[in-house]
């Protein structure tokens, strides 16, 4: 079982990266299953809209992700209920719209992977505490019981909380990925117990930017010049960045976990 997870897909430099990239890398690959982290893929790179997850949708993802940002779109509020496969983090205030988890199919309809969206604590928007919020998933969700793989987003700033997560899970589920610092981590690897591992997965963007953003504004927004004006995407080639992981479908568990960068300047 191949599934691929790639990182936050960063306005239409990253769209057109997911457009060019992606049956290629499922078919190369024998993607079974592919989760996209969306929620800055709308062309001002704040939040996700409904023609934008319809068209990953119709490329070849079978989930969004998302994070912090996935309200800055107003009309996702209503999309999101309707919407199955576009997840927002599990531990949002109680009551809000959509799902933070949920249980699919794999493309061959062979296999159950549950999928669970989560955001850190550690400087993000004010949420339940992570970890108690996996607690109660993981009550719903265990591996070789009710699904056959488990997947992991975690959406979060710094690097230890991360870490943290990743041995939460170790041999609970196959994979965890950190999303939204949009730099890959090169410590991709399987840990001790058997789950698939990176810190970050990266941005799929232009990475000639700061995460993502036009780099000349936002050095001026660095410098306090009186000419920056708000962030928005920078335009350039952009790179896909995400993580391959290689599952044993007896066990649900990772056999390898691989790094995957392709194309724009970060490939060169
Ligand atoms: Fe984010």
């Amino acid at each position: 079982m191949k599934i691929l997870i790639l990182g936050d897909v960063v306005g239409s430099s990253g769209r057109q990266a997911i457009k060019k990239y992606l049956s290629q890398i499922i078919e190369k690959y024998r993607i079974n299953f592919s989760i996209i982290n969306g929620e800055n893929a709308a062309d001002d790179g704040k939040g996700i809209t409904k023609d934008i997850a319809e068209e990953f949708f119709s490329l070849g993802v079978d989930v969004i992700t998302s994070g912090n940002h996935i309200w800055d779109k107003k009309n996702t509020l209503s999309y999101i209920e309707k919407e199955n496969r576009l997840l927002r983090p599990a531990n949002l205030v109680a009551g809000s719209p959509g799902k933070g988890f949920e249980i699919y199919f794999s493309k061959n309809k062979e296999y159950k992977i549950g999928v669970i969206n989560l955001m850190g604590n550690v400087f993000m928007t004010k949420t339940d505490n992570v970890f108690q919020t996996a607690r109660d998933i993981l009550k719903k969700i265990t591996l070789k019981k009710n699904v056959d793989f488990i997947v992991v987003d975690f959406h979060g700033e710094i690097t230890s909380e991360k870490m943290a997560a990743g041995y939460f899970f170790d041999g609970i589920a196959t994979c965890v990925v950190g999303t939204h610092t949009h730099i890959p981590t090169a410590d991709t690897r399987v840990l001790e117990k058997g789950t698939a591992y990176q810190t970050d997965i990266g941005m799929c963007g232009d990475y000639n930017s700061v995460i993502g953003m036009n780099k000349e504004n936002s050095l001026k927004r660095f410098l306090k010049d009186k000419d920056a004006i708000q962030h928005f995407p920078a335009l350039g080639e952009g790179t896909i960045s995400g993580i391959i992981v290689d599952a044993d479908e007896k066990t649900g568990l990772a056999k390898k976990a691989t790094r995957l960068i392709l194309g724009g300047i970060l490939e060169k």
